[in-house]
């Protein structure tokens, strides 16, 4: 990638993962072939925010609405992002990447909550690049849980994380589907068509470009 100057980069870009099912539906796949798929996606996105020199990267993993879906898709989804955590966490030490699971601990059944915690652990002292899991998260919920235990900005799942000043939606879809409400507020919007699985490094150099071309005012002139 052609370097972007430093105080051009976000420093927090936020994604919605969106159109793997999709994506296997269009080759006669399971959907749960779409989500592993999505996962090599992620981690070639990881290995462009790392050298694009992102600090913050925080991505959809499980709403708290997806619990809605189809009980075996909800189960292979816990037992998927338990094995990623699991099998993806070495390389996560090697290359400084920190994991910070953001959202509700009920209902997540305990073994993927201590695969959370076992990578949270592991990467404690890395501090190049923060992966922000949004599992079980919901923007309301987390502005409701703020609420309850007082000031809202202090009291976030992640309080010293920066705004989100880029939010990317794959697949064609323009909602923010109840995610990271708070922290986007400013934040530019870019959507593509590309389905999740699709969207590898470039796509990301694409995305970073777009932003370092905007202008922002954040209300003022
Ligand atoms: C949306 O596709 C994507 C998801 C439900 C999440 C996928 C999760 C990952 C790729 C990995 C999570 C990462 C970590 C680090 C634990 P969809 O099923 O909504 O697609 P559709 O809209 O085409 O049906």
């Amino acid at each position: 990638m052609e370097a972007i100057p430093t105080e051009r980069l976000p420093a927090h870009v936020a994604i919605i993962m969106d159109g793997n099912g999709r994506w296997a539906e269009a080759r006669g796949l399971d959907r749960s072939a779409g989500h592993e798929a999505g996962e090599q996606a992620l981690f070639d996105v990881v290995e462009g925010a790392l050298e694009a020199g992102l600090g913050y990267l925080s991505v959809y993993a499980f709403s708290t609405e997806n619990w809605a879906r189809p009980q075996s898709e909800v189960e292979f989804l816990l037992g998927f992002n338990r094995k990623l955590l699991r099998e993806r966490r070495d390389y996560m030490v090697e290359r400084g990447v920190r994991i910070r699971r953001i959202g509700r601990r009920y209902p997540v059944p305990d073994d993927v909550l201590e695969e959370f915690d076992a990578a949270e652990a592991a990467t404690a002292s890395n501090g190049t690049l923060f992966l922000q899991v949004c599992f079980n998260y919901g923007g309301r919920a987390e502005l409701e849980d703020a609420a309850k235990a007082g000031s809202i900005p202090d009291n976030l799942y992640a309080p010293d994380a920066p705004d989100v000043d880029l939010l990317i939606r794959t697949s064609g879809e323009k909602r923010l589907s109840n995610f990271l409400l708070w922290q986007s507020a400013y934040a530019e919007l870019y959507f593509t068509e590309k389905l999740w699985p699709d969207f590898k490094r470039d796509a990301l150099f694409e995305a970073l470009r777009d932003y370092a071309r905007r202008r922002r005012r954040f209300g003022g002139l």
